[in-house]
This record gives C-alpha cells, sequence and structure tokens, in this order.
C-alpha cells in the first residue's frame, strides 16, 4: 500500500507521519517512511541543489531536478518496497510537483501530467491525506519553529521557502483545485486540529479505506 502526505510547507506532516508510521508498525505492517525529495543517495544530491543551494534554478531546471530525484526513488525504493508487501509512506509525491511547479511557477499542467507519468511510471497512492492549512499560517509555524523573523530573504530558509508568500497562495490553491479533481484519493484534513485529532482521523480512514478494499 503506497501513502502519500502532502501539504504546504509547515502544515505538520512530519508529525503524523511518525505517529502514522509507529501506528502501523504495531499493527503488523512493514513499514517504509521516505521523504521527498531523496530517499536514494542520487536523490538526496539532487535534494541538495533543490533546497540548499545557492543558485538561482530556472522553473523548468527545478521541475527536471524534482522529477529525477522521483524518478530514482521510485524505480530503486518505492517499487521494490511494495512489490515486498511492505507499506510505503511517502512524504510529498506527484501532488507537490502539480502544486508547487504547476500553480506556483506557473507550468503548463499537461506537460506536468506527462513528466510525472515518465518519472513514476504511472504509480498512483491508495490514498493522499492533505492537512490544509493557510499559507499564512503555514510560514509563521515555520518561521517560529525556526525562532526566524518573518521575512522571506532570510538566508537560513531555503530556496523553496523563500519564494514569498503569493507563491505559497497560488501553491494551497493549487491543492485544492487537485483534491477537487480526484476527490476519491484525497483526504483533506484542517491541519489547524490538534496532533492526536489529527492522527485520530487518519487512522479512521484508512481503516475505512482498508475495509472497502477487502
Ligand atoms: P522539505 O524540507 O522536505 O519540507 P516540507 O515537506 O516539510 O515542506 O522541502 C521540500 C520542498 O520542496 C518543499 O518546499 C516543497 C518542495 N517541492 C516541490 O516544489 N516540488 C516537488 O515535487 C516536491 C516533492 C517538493
Amino acid at each position: 500500500m503506497l501513502i502519500t502526505f502532502e501539504g504546504i510547507d509547515g502544515a505538520g506532516k512530519s508529525t503524523q507521519i511518525k505517529k502514522l508510521a509507529a501506528y502501523l508498525k504495531q499493527e503488523g505492517h512493514e513499514v517504509l517512511t521516505l521523504r521527498e525529495p531523496g530517499g536514494t543517495e542520487v536523490a538526496e544530491k539532487i535534494r541538495l541543489i533543490l533546497l540548499e543551494s545557492r543558485h538561482e534554478i530556472s522553473p523548468v531546471g527545478e521541475l527536471l531536478l524534482f522529477s529525477a530525484s522521483r524518478a530514482e526513488l521510485v524505480s530503486e525504493v518505492v517499487r521494490p518496497a511494495l512489490a515486498e508487501g511492505r507499506t510505503v509512506i511517502l512524504d510529498r509525491f506527484f501532488d507537490s510537483t502539480t502544486a508547487y511547479q504547476g500553480y506556483g511557477r506557473g507550468l503548463d499542467l499537461n506537460m506536468l501530467r506527462t513528466l510525472i507519468a515518465i518519472s513514476t511510471g504511472a504509480l498512483t497512492p491508495d490514498i493522499t491525506f492533505y492537512l490544509d492549512i493557510l499559507p499564512e499560517e503555514a510560514l509563521i509555524r515555520k518561521f517560529s519553529e525556526k525562532s526566524l523573523p518573518l521575512a522571506f530573504e532570510n538566508e537560513e530558509l531555503d530556496r523553496m521557502e523563500r519564494s514569498g508568500l503569493e507563491f505559497y497562495r497560488n501553491v494551497h490553491q493549487g491543492y485544492l483545485d487537485i483534491i477537487e479533481a480526484e476527490p476519491g484519493r484525497f483526504k483533506s484534513i484542517n491541519a489547524r486540529h490538534g496532533v492526536q485529532e489529527i492522527h485520530a482521523c487518519i487512522v479512521k480512514t484508512l481503516k475505512e479505506r482498508l475495509q472497502d478494499r477487502s
């Protein structure tokens, strides 16, 4: 089973992923947790270029780098793990590309679809949890986590985080459109709810989906 998590930076995905992985392990699942970009030696190098570098990267270049990282992760790690019957939890997958490079950077959505199909070999998650939060709130969380003042040009932010509020507003709208187009795959959860409440909702949804499948 492939479970993915999406949301704008600061929505609280990592906390929920840790809790879900612990829960599933306890239930006897063999769980593999991964994040994008990254997850193989090559993909981690691409991650450094994308997030840590001080270089300017063009929107198309950025798209191709995220796609290259994804192609490596899917073929080297995700597909083999799924074939062994493991449950894979991914912190971001191709919906991030649609939201960030499509809606955020303004790249053509049809071109993105083609590239996503190539980089994933058309692998689709069984379920995607979207943690919904307004960009303003998410960024305040993110900045305060890092004890930083609210300024997008701050050196300590990664390359994507320096993109500005307008960018994040477009990304947020992107997620809303993606979910509307594919309601069956998504479970959207209000990220303002408490950690435990969100976890309980995730577990409940997963149980329901598993029941529907059997
Ligand atoms: P990361 O440090 O993993 O942070 P988080 O997921 O907690 O926000 O950063 C990944 C960044 O890369 C994040 O800003 C989203 C962005 N991203 C894209 O723009 N496109 C993509 O396809 C993916 C996977 C991520």
